[in-house]
């Protein structure tokens, strides 16, 4: 295993995720740990190699962040990244000069002498022959001198020690983030140094991060049971799905039916969690108090702070029966959240200083405090792709981890205006028929579904009527518009080109098997300007 001791910086969690992806096995821990500490992790000889990582500001005044020195003494391979760099020089001799602040940019390394770490890496080469990289790096503080022992491993025009090493005892630091992905060979540098220098097998898999994560939720919590608000959505499903397999009946989700969810959802998770994984769900069925506050009330805001008020309202009053000992619950001491690490990022959270931070945009935000519960949150330090891969390893079903996002509000948010529940039954249906054409639907030259090529995709409800015809009839119906979208991060977003016949069949299913729907509109509205959902 690798240990990455972490100082801080918001992209610490990305050396581990590079590292999984080489299916090398990591930990990221605070950079205070004790000498003591570090001997102990390295006991069993199982560690081949530390990481010091970067920090997320110009702390080199900071006398506190410093590595252990005992680091330096286990006779295996280390990097520093950035201020790990400054860690190293800091701690075997070398000089930094401090005080700075730092700016994180675009930059060209060259390589300089041969080390082991950039052997055969490159951008290009110039004329003259030297190696070249474009990388992502800090400028600011600088390693003016280097520790003894050590030689000039890479260097930039601002920057004449932007890389350092001695190989013999296996020490190399880089000035640059090998772990962002605008480094374009810091993926192979980092395989290098955790394969090649420190000689990991690539043997690691989500199934051994499984029985890693079960066994620390048993220590976390003990005997004392867990209470999750259970969405349906990928992160709490997965997250319901772990915390059950390490602690079985202790763990009780909490799913509220807010009456906005999509065709058969509630259905479907009761099914898959109850059914299939015989976990301890409570289904609150809160429908007619959402739709009964929902009532008269057209601004988006508004509604919007109404589904979130009673979303919190409803599962207090449930946890608030758990904790006490309700439902055959001793009496819950944890609260379990599916926060993931974009989301710890998001809310400024990625710091090795130990502050619990929550999600602030999820439903249950401020929950815990409220509760007098303590955190739970096994997901803390994966990425979304590694969230769904863990799913899948866990059991659950491919389509179902693999879903489309769904926002909170739900159909709050795609019925225009007022909610009604009339409304929200014609939505589901020409919702569920759009989704199971994009499923069945393959793009000839990928083989794919459209569904899996496009990131969201939905229909909204809008409460106008408009004239149509059907067999010798006339009709006056209301309208629904399909939305389908592609991005990569929900800031931006393209709508996406949808094959006709894929629109032709879904139109003529919705308005055929929907009665009350007499006409349906395809929305190819960008973002920005316009936003992905309508609301
Ligand atoms: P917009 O409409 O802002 O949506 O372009 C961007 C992404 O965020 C989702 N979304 C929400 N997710 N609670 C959520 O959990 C919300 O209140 C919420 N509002 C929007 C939206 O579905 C899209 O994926």
């Amino acid at each position: 295993k690798i240990l990455i001791l972490d100082f801080g910086s918001q992209v610490t969690q990305l050396i581990a995720r590079r590292i999984r992806e080489a299916h090398v096995f990591c930990e990221v821990h605070p950079c205070d740990v004790t000498d003591d500490w570090v001997r102990d992790y390295a006991k069993d000889g199982n560690l081949k190699g530390v990481i010091l990582s970067g920090s997320h500001a110009s702390l080199w005044e900071d006398e506190t962040l410093r590595a252990p020195q005992a680091v330096f003494e286990l006779g295996i391979p280390v990097l520093g990244i950035c201020f790990g760099m400054y860690a190293i020089a800091a701690a075997l001799g070398g000089k930094v000069e401090g005080g700075h602040k730092r700016e994180f940019g675009y930059a060209e390394v060259r390589a300089r002498g041969h080390t082991k770490l950039f052997e055969g890496i490159q951008d290009y080469a110039t004329p003259e022959g030297h190696g070249m990289l474009h990388v992502w790096m800090s400028h600011g503080d600088n390693v003016t001198e280097m520790p003894p022992g050590f030689k000039l491993m890479a260097s930039t025009e601002s920057c004449p020690i932007a890389g350092m090493a001695d190989e013999e005892r296996r020490f190399y630091a880089v000035q640059f983030h090998p772990e962002v992905t605008h480094t374009k060979q810091g993926n192979a540098i980092l395989k290098r140094f955790v394969l090649d220098i420190c000689g990991t097998r690539p043997d690691w898999v989500m199934g051994d991060y499984i029985s890693e994560a079960v066994e620390k939720i048993r220590q976390q919590v003990g005997d004392e049971e867990v209470i999750l608000g259970l969405s349906g959505g990928v992160d709490s499903s997965v997250a319901a799905a772990l915390i059950h397999r390490a602690i079985g009946d202790q763990l009780t989700c909490v799913f509220v039916d807010h009456g906005l969810l999509r065709l058969n959802e509630g259905d479907m998770v009761m099914d898959m969690f109850v059914g299939k994984l015989h976990a301890k769900v409570i289904r609150v069925d809160a429908a007619a108090q959402f739709l009964g506050h929902l009532a008269g009330v057209n601004e988006p805001e508004a509604k919007r702070k109404i589904i979130g008020r009673e979303f919190v309202e409803v599962f207090k009053a449930e946890a608030a029966s758990l904790k006490a000992g309700g439902a055959d619950v001793k009496g819950a001491k944890w609260l379990a959240q599916g926060t993931i690490y974009p989301d710890v990022i998001e809310s400024g959270g990625a710091k090795s200083k130990k502050a619990v931070l929550i999600k602030s945009h999820h439903n249950v935000g401020g929950l815990p405090e409220q509760l007098g519960l303590k955190l739970l949150e096994p997901l803390r330090e994966l990425f979304k792709d590694e969230v769904r891969e863990l799913g899948v390893a866990l059991g659950l079903p491919h389509d179902m981890v693999y879903r489309h996002p769904f926002p909170g509000p739900g159909l709050g948010v795609r019925i225009l205006g007022e909610v009604k529940k009339e409304y929200a039954d014609l939505l589901r249906k020409a919702d569920a028929i759009f989704i199971e054409e994009l499923r069945n639907f393959k793009d000839a030259e990928s083989g794919k579904s459209w569904y899996d090529l496009t990131s969201q995709a939905f229909a909204v409800f809008l409460p106008v009527k408009s004239v149509g015809v059907m067999g010798d009839g006339r009709t006056y119906d209301y309208v629904v518009a399909l939305r389908a979208v592609q991005t990569s991060d929900f800031m931006t977003a393209d709508w996406a080109e949808l094959p006709y016949a894929l629109l032709k069949k879904v139109s003529s299913r919705i308005i055929n098997e929907v009665r009350g729907i007499n006409r349906v509109t395809y929305d190819v509205s960008s973002k920005p300007p316009a936003t992905i959902e309508w609301e």
